[in-house]
């Protein structure tokens, strides 16, 4: 088992994997909170934005991969509607508890390196900074491609470091210095201490961009929020274009 006084940011594979889940299941019962202290409650508008991308209808099926507390979940079930179908999966039990509080009844168990759901079943699947922590994302983006159905869409929305120097200077002092200590007012050093280092470690948007390329996806695109603290990459399964 991956200590837990690990840096995890520096784990890999199993042991990642492992650190991960662990740290989740810990801040669990403040991720919500600190969320919006953190993104000035900026993150749903950018929800909104990224469920957009997927153009999905009413009646249609989406998945939400690395689920967590189920925020995805809400601007997706505004797109499909009530005849629509919306799945959660998250492999921390903790976090998924946190999302059935919030009347989300479609929620599994599973890793996203390896769904539990069967092929071509959805029009969108989305993934809110979750692609940063698993330890294999080729393996998660041809697993999300999988169960597309020909012509659907994927969103990713992440952590991502500004392109201007500038920017990305003044973002690493706010990120390092300021987003550990106020996770330490709530007790979660850790993790996060995580996030900025985490983000730090990422891919970049190219080799993001790289990555679902090479799992199948096309038209691949990304557009950047928060000065390019966030970035949306989302793109197309190949396949006739959903009505
Ligand atoms: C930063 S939270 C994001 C939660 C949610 N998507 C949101 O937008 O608020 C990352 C979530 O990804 C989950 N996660 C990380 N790696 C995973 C994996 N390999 N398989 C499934 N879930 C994973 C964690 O348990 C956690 O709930």
């Amino acid at each position: 088992m991956a200590k837990v006084e690990e840096a995890i940011w520096k784990t890999e594979g199993a042991r990642k994997r492992l650190a991960v889940q662990h740290m989740f299941a810990e801040i669990a019962p403040t991720y919500d909170l600190l969320n919006s202290i953190l993104s000035l409650s900026l993150h749903h508008r950018w929800r909104r934005f990224a469920v957009s991308t997927l153009k999905l209808n009413q009646g249609d099926r989406a998945l939400d991969v690395c689920c967590g507390t189920g925020d995805f979940m809400v601007p997706l079930r505004q797109a499909v509607g009530k005849a629509g179908l919306v799945v959660g999966i998250d492999f921390c039990q903790p976090m998924l508890e946190r999302a059935k509080t919030k009347g989300h009844d479609r929620l599994s168990r599973g890793d996203a390196c390896n769904l539990p759901v069967a092929s071509g079943q959805f029009q969108g699947v989305s993934v809110g900074w979750g692609i940063r922590n698993v330890p294999d994302i080729d393996a998660a983006h041809r697993e999300l491609v999988r169960v597309l159905k020909p012509g659907g869409r994927f969103v990713s929305l992440d952590m991502a470091l500004p392109t201007n120097k500038f920017i990305r200077r003044a973002s690493e002092v706010v990120t390092n210095m300021v987003v550990p200590r106020i996770g330490a007012l709530f007790g979660k050093t850790r993790a996060y201490t995580y996030l900025p280092k985490s983000t730090q470690s990422f891919s970049t948007r190219e080799q993001l961009a790289a990555s679902m390329q090479r799992a199948g996806l096309i038209d691949v695109r990304h557009k950047d929020l928060l000065l390019g603290n966030v970035c949306i990459h989302y793109a197309q399964k190949p396949g006739a274009p959903l009505a």
